[in-house]
C-alpha cells in the first residue's frame, strides 16, 4: 500500500517546509469542517499531509477542535499514517522541558468532545488497549534521536478537556495517585477516532513545562510554553523530515493491526 504521512501539527507546529507540489487543500467531510485546509505534498518522494490542530493563528481551543473532521479528513486524503504533535506538562522530574515523549498509553478525562463515528445506525466497539502504533512509534523514536532530540519512550498522557490548567491537587493526584507521564489537552479523542478510521497513530508530545506539581517551578503560563515550543520548533521539524526516507513510499500491512481495527468491531449487522 502506499504511505501516506499525516502529520497533525499542536501549538507551534503550523506548517512544515520543503514539500514539493505543496498546495492548501480544502476537504469537506461528512463530520464538518476541518479545524483547516490541509497542507499535501511529497518529501522524499513520499506523500505526506500537514493538518494544524487549532487552525493557522490558532483559532480552535482543545474543545472546539473538530477531532472527527480531522481524521476522517486524513483518511479522504489517503493518509496512512498520523503523527500527531502537541505541546504537554511534565511530571517526571526526568522529563524536562524541550524534551520529546513518544507516548503509549493515555488517560481520557474529556468530557465536552464527539469522542466516536459510531452511534446511531452502526455501533462499533475497537480496542484501544493499545492506542498508539508501536511501529510508528518506533520510527518517531529513532527519529527524534536521529535529530539529537532527547526523547523518551513510552509513557502516559492524561488528556484534560480544558481550556484552564489544572489544579494543584489534580495535578497531584494524576502524577501521585495515577501514575501519568505528561498532561495535555488534544491527545485524546484523536488517538481513538485514529483507530476506529483504521490508522496508524503515534504521538509525540513536546513537554513545555511541569505543570503546577513541581515545588521550584512556577505554575505553568502559556506565555512559557510558547517559549519552550519556539526554541523546539525546529527539533519537530526535523524529526517530521526524518519520516519518509525511514518510513518509505510503500508500507507493509501494520503488525498490529492498526490497519484493520474495524475487523472485530462492528456489532450492527449488515443492511440486507
Ligand atoms: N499543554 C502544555 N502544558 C500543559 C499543561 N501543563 N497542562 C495541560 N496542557 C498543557
Amino acid at each position: 500500500m502506499e504511505t501516506m504521512i499525516g502529520v497533525i501539527g499542536g501549538s507551534g507546529l503550523y506548517e512544515i517546509a520543503g514539500l514539493e507540489d505543496a498546495r492548501w487543500q480544502a476537504v469537506d467531510t461528512p463530520w464538518g469542517t476541518p479545524s483547516d485546509e490541509i497542507l499535501t505534498g511529497r518529501l522524499n518522494g513520499v506523500k505526506m499531509a500537514f493538518l494544524p490542530r487549532h487552525g493557522r493563528g490558532h483559532v480552535h481551543s482543545p474543545t472546539t477542535v473538530p477531532y472527527r473532521a480531522n481524521i476522517d479528513a486524513l483518511k479522504r486524503l489517503g493518509v496512512t499514517d498520523v503523527i500527531a504533535v502537541s505541546a504537554c506538562g511534565s511530571f517526571r522530574e526526568e522529563y524536562a522541558p524541550g524534551h520529546f515523549l513518544i507516548v503509549d498509553q493515555y488517560i481520557d478525562r474529556t468530557f465536552a468532545r464527539e469522542k466516536s463515528f459510531f452511534g446511531t445506525g452502526c455501533v462499533a466497539h475497537v480496542s484501544v488497549a493499545h492506542p498508539t502504533c508501536a511501529r510508528l512509534s518506533d520510527v518517531c523514536y529513532q527519529a527524534a534521536q536521529d535529530s539529537g532530540i532527547t526523547a523518551h519512550r513510552g509513557g502516559t498522557y492524561l488528556t484534560m478537556e480544558g481550556p484552564q490548567f489544572s489544579t494543584l491537587a489534580e495535578s497531584r493526584l494524576y502524577r501521585d495517585v495515577w501514575g501519568c507521564d505528561v498532561i495535555g489537552m488534544t491527545g485524546m479523542p484523536e488517538a481513538k477516532l485514529a483507530r476506529e478510521a483504521e490508522l496508524c497513530y503515534a504521538s509525540v508530545a513536546m513537554i513545555t513545562d511541569y505543570d503546577c506539581w513541581h515545588p521550584d517551578h512556577d505554575a505553568v503560563e502559556v506565555t512559557q510554553i510558547i517559549a519552550t515550543l519556539t526554541q523546539n520548533a525546529d527539533n519537530a521539524r526535523s524529526l517530521v523530515a526524518r519520516l519518509p526516507a525511514m518510513l518509505g513510499a510503500t508500507r507493509a500491512p501494520c503488525p498490529q493491526g492498526c490497519d484493520r481495527a474495524l475487523d472485530t468491531a462492528i456489532m450492527t449487522a449488515p443492511a440486507k
